[in-house]
């Protein structure tokens, strides 16, 4: 289980990821807001891109740690989804995802509509965790939120 030999360590924005898309009738409920379950698969699919590039080999879901909506999104709403490493251990990583709307005429304000904190584990041909390279932060943002998700981590650690 080695990190690949090319790549000792990464910043966050070395493998964030920006996602956007433009929600449509085919995704709302019956009460004309888009689905929970979309925004989750556009939050995953966007985590799961950015822990792939830290890691340099695929990686998988092992838990989503929070998700929160913060606003409902509707039909024709431009949704972007960004995601990032905030914390890197021996084979998993914390991303951390963030998701606004526009409305469909993209002259109104951007509103947050969720966030939500995913860990991933790199994973080889087998299927077995894969060792990733180091996260190195290069901003205080970046130093803030590995100290949080590190903070995350120990705290669920101690309940399991
Ligand atoms: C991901 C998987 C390969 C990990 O296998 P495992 O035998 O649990 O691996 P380990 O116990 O060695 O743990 C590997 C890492 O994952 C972390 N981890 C495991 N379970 C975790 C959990 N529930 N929450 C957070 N981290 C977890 C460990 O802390 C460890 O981190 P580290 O290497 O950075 O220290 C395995 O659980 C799996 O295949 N799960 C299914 C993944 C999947 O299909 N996802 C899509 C769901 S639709």
């Amino acid at each position: 289980m080695t990190a690949p030999a090319d790549i000792t360590s990464r910043t966050p924005a070395d493998s964030a990821v920006t996602l956007a898309h433009i929600m449509s009738e085919h995704d709302t409920n019956l009460y004309g807001t888009v689905h929970g379950g979309v925004v989750m698969k556009l939050i995953d699919d966007a985590a799961a891109a950015a822990a792939g590039r830290h890691a340099g080999v695929p990686a998988v879901t092992v838990s989503v740690e929070e998700m929160t909506f913060l606003a409902p999104v509707r039909a024709g709403d431009l949704l972007t989804v960004r995601a990032q490493v905030d914390h890197a251990g021996r084979t998993s990583m914390d991303v951390t995802v963030a998701v606004t709307a526009e409305r469909w005429n993209l002259t109104g304000p951007v509103t947050r509509a969720a966030t939500a904190h995913l860990v991933f584990v790199a994973v080889d041909a087998d299927g077995q965790p894969h060792r990733v390279p180091a996260l190195h932060p290069a901003t205080p943002a970046d130093r803030r939120r590995q100290a949080r998700a590190r903070r995350h981590r120990r705290t669920t650690e101690t309940r399991s």
